[in-house]
């Protein structure tokens, strides 16, 4: 298949370039006026239009812009129901803390996660995927954590990998059984039933993740936690520095994660930890735009040679939306990313915090054709300026 008379074909990254940090978050390579031509699912040329090899399928883009989707590599979006009684709560002011040490929160949606049989919680989280899909995001994360009983995390997991198979985006599959301590247990038996969990958990899991902060699981725990998942292979992608600075994300690079996620009330000294060590910054500023949280000192990160990628972190609790178009609009607007910074931070950097740099993330040869193509007229920066206007005229999923 060909796609020809594209205006703007966004995102053209070499092979060898597994992620943007520091000042080359800035660039963004581009074609103007391009063809774009699909094999067997995947990215096999592209060039300047007037040379386009001929193919009996072809797409008119009729001058739009065609990019890479989306690449969310943080996402709760396996729950059962909705939390809005909590975000009633929340109008009358009660805080996400406040609301989680009344016993609601995270073990609100496992209660409801319980009651769910599989078949039923597999259709409530496709239609988010569906959602996710329309809305230009072509491969996700999707973390367990809403079970918190081994039954309810394993049945967590096989409807992620029922996902996985069935979805048309990519996917990864993270074990988040430390997400909240469970009804049964005090928070050091919860650590260690975690860890038995693990021999059914790990071969369902591409990762394994943490909620290390204020309230939830402390460094020692997510150490434990790490040490014994990384026996059975699994890389860890941790929550940290979202409610305080606890110590998290040196226990996460100590122990090699490919991500740190959160990060609302990181400083200097988490700035200087993740240099040199190949773990992705990650930032969801949807969940401080619910929780009225900090954002991420983005141009702090970027500054000092880092790279960073926005996930949206699509859950019921902090952050009930999976539009990654919003979440770097929240990136120009509330941290100051410009939007070339922002499209780097959602696209390739984002593959790369999933381990899917290889086959996604870019306009690369090679790479999978999952590809947003706009309307006439759209280019990066009305992308995030004009962050309400609908501007997705097709979607291929490879
Ligand atoms: O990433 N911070 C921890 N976990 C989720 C919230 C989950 C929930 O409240 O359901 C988050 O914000
Ligand atoms: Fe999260």
């Amino acid at each position: 298949m060909i796609i020809k008379n594209i205006g703007l074909l966004v995102g053209i990254v070499p092979e060898s370039v597994r992620l943007k940090a520091g000042s080359a978050m800035g660039s963004v390579e581009c074609l103007r006026n391009a063809w774009l031509q699909v094999s067997h699912g995947a990215i096999e040329d592209f060039g300047p239009s007037g040379r386009e090899p001929s193919d009996p399928e072809t797409v008119d883009a009729c001058g739009g812009m065609l990019m890479p989707s989306f690449c969310d590599s943080h996402t709760h979006i396996v729950y059962a129901g909705s939390r809005d009684g909590e975000f009633l709560d929340k109008l009358k002011g009660l805080s996400y803390e406040e609301i989680a040490a009344r016993g609601g929160g995270i073990l609100n949606s496992a209660d409801l996660l319980h009651e769910t049989p599989e078949d039923e919680l597999y259709r409530q989280s496709m239609e988010r995927v569906a959602e996710m899909t329309a809305m230009g995001t072509g491969a996700m994360e999707i973390k367990s954590g809403y079970g918190l009983r081994r039954e309810d995390e394993l049945k967590m997991l096989r409807v992620i990998r029922k996902i996985l198979e069935t979805a048309p985006a990519a996917v990864r599959a993270t074990f988040l059984g430390a997400h909240a301590v469970g009804r049964e247990h005090d928070r050091e038996s919860y650590v260690n039933e975690v860890i038995a969990m693990l021999p059914e958990a790990a071969p369902l899991s591409d990762f394994v993740d943490v909620f290390c902060d204020k309230g939830f699981f402390t460094p020692e725990d997510t150490s434990s936690i790490l040490s014994a998942a990384a026996a059975y292979g699994l890389r860890p992608k941790i929550h940290v520095d979202e409610l305080a600075v606890t110590g998290g994300l040196e226990v996460g690079i100590a122990h090699g994660a490919l991500s740190v996620d959160h990060l609302e009330q990181t400083g200097e000294e988490g700035i200087r930890a993740l240099k040199g060590s190949g773990t992705m910054p990650t930032m969801l500023p949807g969940s401080s735009f619910f929780l009225g949280l900090p954002y991420g000192k983005a141009r702090q990160f970027i500054a000092a040679g880092l790279p960073i990628a926005l996930a949206s972190d699509y859950n019921p609790g902090s952050s009930p939306s999976g539009d990654m178009r919003w979440v770097m609009a929240l990136g120009c607007i509330k941290m100051r990313l410009t939007p070339e910074e922002a499209f780097n931070a959602v696209t390739l950097n984002g593959a790369y915090a999933m381990g899917l740099e290889d086959s996604c993330g870019s306009i690369t040869r090679g790479k999978d054709a999952r590809l947003v193509l706009t309307h006439p007229g759209w280019d990066l920066t009305k992308l995030a300026y004009q962050y309400r206007t609908p501007y997705i005229k097709r979607v291929f999923t490879k």
